[in-house]
């Protein structure tokens, strides 16, 4: 890392560990059976999440980042920060369009990415300070559920949080994020949000369930940490990806069905979990939205929608607001 680089660990390995023991139990020992999305993100995970990002089918990545291309001029004016807060970064890929444009407005200091994955933290980091010698790096490793009042305080900012990733917490929690991210953030500085947007049925299955099965294998990688962290024998084979769309909650749903009856041994929790042949247990919802809705949750948040961009097929939306 160079002189203008930093990595605080807010979660450290055994803070990690302790949280997966607690979400594993409660999680697997409830009817019906789930897992945190978060969990998803060991270094193999982050690598199969940009393998996603690729996918023909998975179209928010792309979608995004034509609008940020689309946008960066007028939110790096409108914003007029100097430092970029970034949570849930992960490899920070789309961002570079948001660092260019505000170095273009001379107001860039700095740029703090926030993220679960140590290893995809890192892997950024190091790429970002090749490219962006003389701009301050600050990496914060933490659970942006739990952990925003570690962000650094200096500076006018900028809160990114990109990807659709506010859909994958269920509604209770999106709003408890949102007031916390407000809570953080000074009046006048802001929130730049992406938003997956309803739309048909089948385009968004298929983006959940990709021909190539990086997806499938995206969601069965949650059974490989849990048996590498908790010693588990889950046989992540027997398991059948599966990802359908909730008409009346608007969001995707992934699953791992048990394609037998199961028992799975967890000894680091001194437990065993049976699965009935054909018992799901969720792994994540990626809840898509409403124009409408979005904008009022950040209303309801404390913040003012100042300006909104959508793509032509109203897939997918940028929304920039001011906490007020
Ligand atoms: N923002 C990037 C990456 C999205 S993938 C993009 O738009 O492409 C989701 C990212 O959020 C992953 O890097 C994952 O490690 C991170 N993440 C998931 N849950 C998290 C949590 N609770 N706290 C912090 N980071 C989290
Ligand atoms: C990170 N997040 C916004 C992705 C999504 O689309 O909900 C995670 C993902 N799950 C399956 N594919 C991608």
């Amino acid at each position: 890392m160079n002189r203008l680089t930093a990595l605080d660990v807010h979660l450290t390995p055994a803070d990690a560990e302790r949280a997966l023991r607690e979400d594993a139990r409660a999680g697997l020992t409830a009817t019906p059976k789930e897992l945190p999305p978060k969990y998803f993100y060991d270094a193999r995970g982050s690598e199969l999440f940009e393998e996603i990002t690729a996918l023909p089918e998975y179209y928010p990545t792309r979608t995004e980042r034509a609008l940020l291309a689309e946008s960066v001029g007028a939110i790096a004016e409108a914003s007029g920060a100097d430092t970029v807060v970034e949570l849930g970064s992960g490899s920070s890929a789309k961002t570079r369009l948001l660092l260019d444009a505000f170095r273009a407005h001379s107001t860039l200091r700095r740029y703090v990415p926030q993220d679960v994955s140590e290893a995809a933290l890192r892997g950024a980091l190091e790429a970002l300070g090749a490219e962006y010698p003389d701009l301050e790096l600050h990496g914060v490793v933490g659970d942006f559920t739990k952990d925003l009042r570690f962000l650094p305080k200096r500076g006018r900012r900028m809160i990114a949080f990109l990807g659709g990733t506010i859909g994958n917490l269920r509604p209770a929690e999106r709003a408890a994020f949102l007031a916390h991210v407000r809570e953080v953030l000074e009046p006048g500085e802001q929130l730049l949000l992406g938003t997956g947007l309803v739309i048909d049925e089948p385009t968004l299955v298929a983006a959940y369930d990709d021909a190539q099965g990086v997806t499938a294998e995206f969601n069965r990688n949650v059974l490989h940490v849990l048996n590498r962290e908790l010693g588990a024998d889950f046989v992540p084979e027997d398991f059948a990806h599966v990802a359908l769309w909730d008409a009346e909650n608007e969001w995707i749903e992934m699953r791992l069905r048990a394609e037998r009856a199961m028992r799975v041994r967890i000894p680091e929790l001194d437990l065993e979990i049976d699965f009935a042949a054909g018992e799901e247990l969720r792994t994540e919802i990626s809840a898509k939205f409403q124009p409408v809705s979005v904008r009022s949750m950040l209303r309801e948040a404390g913040f003012d929608l100042v300006r909104w961009w959508a793509d032509a097929d109203r897939r997918f939306a940028l929304s920039l607001a001011t906490a007020v």
